[in-house]
């Protein structure tokens, strides 16, 4: 027991040392940014799962919609028997709709959070009793490989909830590489994009009415005063998304309101009016631009799935 409880110990420290040294760093260049992983502590996380829920936020209705609309035809595109490889489980939600659909050999879903993983799969194996499940707690971009799994099987990945577009077009390019590889030759994936659409649609998306997309912009200064011991004033700053159609992106801040000074773990950052610090992109694709992205790292599209707005895309990539 007392092992357990050292070994979280060890992690939460080491976790806190990370985000003290990433958000030191951010707040030291310019233009300053801090990385959107931190985005999602427990409250994070949370707020991410209401803002899925939000009626502007189109994106996860809309894919689940396509999902269970074309589970069937997914699964006979990729065929009996594959092993289905889940890239940022989390809680598996989507992934449902294809293990009812699909005749799998084994489920590895890959999740950096040891806590994530460890309560989807005690509902997973409570739901699918006989599904062969392989959980891998590890951070996907850093595995050479991935552990045994029936060689016989193809290898089905699934990235699902445009979760590539908060991703930089080069590290898209990285983690399609990245998938390639780890699904070896017969491989394929199943990927989530959102689309290019009318800006307001999208502004709407990422400046919701209930407000609950900036109180998940602001949590990230609530997690560093809490864990960082800083000092912000979460009513002098502000929320800020807004639609470039330059590079494709929602880009997301928060801004200074007034001229200020905040400590972080004892050292000073000085904000001058309206300065911001960048928290996420959130790129949009269109279709020939998703088969470049692909091509590029040697993956076609073989199949668009969409829905009647044509506001998302689930795409079908193989090995080329
Ligand atoms: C997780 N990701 C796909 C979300 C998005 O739409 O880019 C994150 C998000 N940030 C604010 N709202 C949603």
């Amino acid at each position: 027991m007392n092992g357990v409880v050292l070994e979280l110990d060890h992690a939460q420290s080491a976790d806190r040392e990370q985000f003290q040294r990433a958000v030191l760093a951010g707040l030291s260049r310019r233009p300053r940014a801090i990385p959107a992983r931190f985005l999602y502590d427990a409250r994070g996380s949370a707020l991410f799962d209401e803002i899925c829920k939000l009626p502007e936020y189109y994106l996860t209705g809309t894919e689940t919609d396509i999902l269970r609309a074309h589970a069937g035809e997914i699964a006979s595109f990729a065929g009996p028997n594959c092993a289905l490889i889940e890239f940022g489980s989390g809680s598996s939600v989507k992934s449902r709709l294809l293990l009812d659909a699909m005749d799998l050999a084994v489920y590895a879903p890959i999740d950096i959070s040891r806590e994530h993983l460890d309560g989807s799969m005690a509902r997973l194996r409570r739901d699918y009793p006989s599904l062969a499940i392989e959980p891998i707690c590890d951070d996907y971009m850093a595995l050479a490989d991935l552990p045994p799994l029936p060689a016989s099987s193809r290898r089905l990945g699934f990235f699902p909830g445009s979760s590539i577009g908060n991703l930089e077009p080069h590290e898209a390019i990285a983690f399609l590489g990245k998938a390639k590889q780890l699904l070896g030759p017969r491989g394929a994936l199943v990927l989530g994009a959102d689309l290019k659409k009318d800006p307001a649609r999208l502004h709407a998306a990422y400046n919701d009415s209930a407000g609950v997309t900036a109180a998940f912009t602001l949590n990230l200064l609530r997690r560093m005063n809490r864990e960082l011991g800083a000092t912000f004033d979460l009513d002098a700053f502000a929320h800020e998304a807004f639609y470039n159609p330059v590079d494709g992106r929602i880009e997301i801040y928060f801004r200074s309101l007034a001229e200020q000074s905040v400590t972080v773990a004892g050292r000073s950052f000085a904000f001058v009016e309206g300065e911001r610090v960048h928290t996420e992109y959130s790129y949009k694709y269109d279709i020939p631009q998703l088969e470049t992205l692909g091509r590029t790292a040697g993956l076609q599209v073989t199949r668009i799935w969409t829905d009647p707005d044509r506001l998302f895309a689930v795409v079908y990539l193989a090995s080329a």
